[in-house]
């Protein structure tokens, strides 16, 4: 008999990404899918090529939600905070599949990425774990793109900066840059077509207004337009953003690390940029030994079909190497490979993902399809 599922969150900017990727792969009609809303109860469910998927059911019905063998929410961790624990009160034994991060730190939970811990999952299966959490964009992304070093145990430690699309804020940022974009441009618009313009009067106008925080900055007051952030997600009060302290949190537990000694230091600086739904990362790692650049690159390429290399040159890194050239596509970019002046057993490198797809989404639908085959 097909598996009952329960969607929460189907809506949102991470859950329309994944009920589209559900659709396109067929994954949609190898379970009995049923829509649950927070606002909409009653109204219609959606229509998927020319089905009707019944009526919505509400997100807030413990015993409706008990009926199901899987939930996957998409709808965030406050709805995980209000839904889950008392879910588990009830008794029910379901497969609960978070995007959200709330439950990343519970430790009956795993983080799932199974092109990098499906022994790990399945192992956790087997031994009761019921509880199954979509990881950090950047973490998830990282992992992917070094895989074949991490399954080697070839890495030691790493520093990461990263660029974050507004993507990974939700999707009102998406509108938000375009509309700051628009003000900036609006502000210079008769300006900036005249012969012999002065372009220093114009970068005048722009700073002044990202100054004025008056126009622009609709991104939580402070513009992203002409800007960046160097910080995401809450304040640790130690120094570091929350989405900086998940870097190494999550990276070990998805390896199945953190209970050993033997963790890998990861030290992140997070940074928000105005690109639209891909994150970047500038990576450098201290490897166990010295290895050679070529043989590194073969290790990348061969642990997954989705790693690109981008060779370690000009032309091919401004014209491959981009947030643009990777959205909306399930590929990993890793560019820039080359020897670090830290030392032989360091390197350093570029990768790019789409933070929607292989960063939020694309884990979850593969954990459903594990899940279903049970
Ligand atoms: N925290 C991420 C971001 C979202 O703000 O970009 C993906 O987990």
């Amino acid at each position: 008999m097909k598996k009952k599922v329960g969607f929460v969150g189907w809506r949102g900017l991470v859950g329309s990404v994944l009920l589209e990727r559900m659709i396109l792969k067929d994954d949609i009609y190898k379970f009995n899918i049923k829509f649950f809303t927070t606002s909409q109860v009653g109204h219609n469910g959606p229509k998927i090529n020319n089905k009707k998927f019944g009526i919505l059911e509400n997100a807030y019905d413990l015993q409706k939600l008990t009926e199901m063998d899987i939930i996957l929410t998409c709808q965030g961790s406050k709805y995980t905070e209000k839904v889950y624990f008392n879910l588990r009160k009830l008794g029910w034994k379901g497969f609960w599949v978070d995007a959200s991060s709330h439950l990343r730190v519970n430790d009956n939970s795993i983080i799932v990425l199974d092109p990098i811990n499906y022994n790990f999952i399945m192992k956790s299966i087997e031994g009761g774990c019921k509880t199954f959490v979509g990881g950090n964009c950047t973490v998830s992304l990282m992992l992917m793109a070094l895989g074949g070093l991490f399954s080697k145990n070839l890495i030691k430690k790493i520093f990461v900066s990263t660029y974050q699309a507004v993507s990974g804020a939700g999707s009102y940022y998406i509108k938000n840059l375009l509309l700051e974009m628009g003000i900036l441009h609006k502000s210079v618009k008769n300006d900036l077509y005249k012969n012999n313009i002065s372009i220093l009067k114009i970068e005048n106008i722009i700073s002044s207004l990202l100054k004025s925080k008056k126009n622009v900055g609709i991104f939580n007051n402070i513009p992203i337009a002409g800007n960046l952030i160097p910080w995401i997600d809450s304040d640790n009060l130690d120094g570091n953003s929350k989405e900086e302290i998940k870097g190494e949190f999550e990276t070990n537990k998805i390896l199945n690390l953190n209970k050993l000694k033997h963790k890998i230091i990861v030290d992140s600086l997070c940074v928000r940029v105005s690109t639209f739904r891909c994150h970047s990362q500038s990576l450098l790692i201290k490897l166990n030994k010295n290895m050679n650049i070529s043989e590194i690159k073969d290790i990348l390429m061969n642990h997954n079909k989705w790693v690109k290399i981008i060779q370690n040159d000009k032309l091919n890194t401004i014209t491959n190497l981009t947030p643009a050239m990777v959205s909306r596509t399930l590929n990993i970019l890793v560019g820039r490979i080359r020897k670090s002046n830290f030392g032989n057993k360091y390197i350093n490198l570029f990768s790019i993902g789409d933070q929607l797809l292989w960063g939020a989404s694309e884990p979850l639908r593969r954990m459903i399809k594990i899940l279903i085959k049970l």
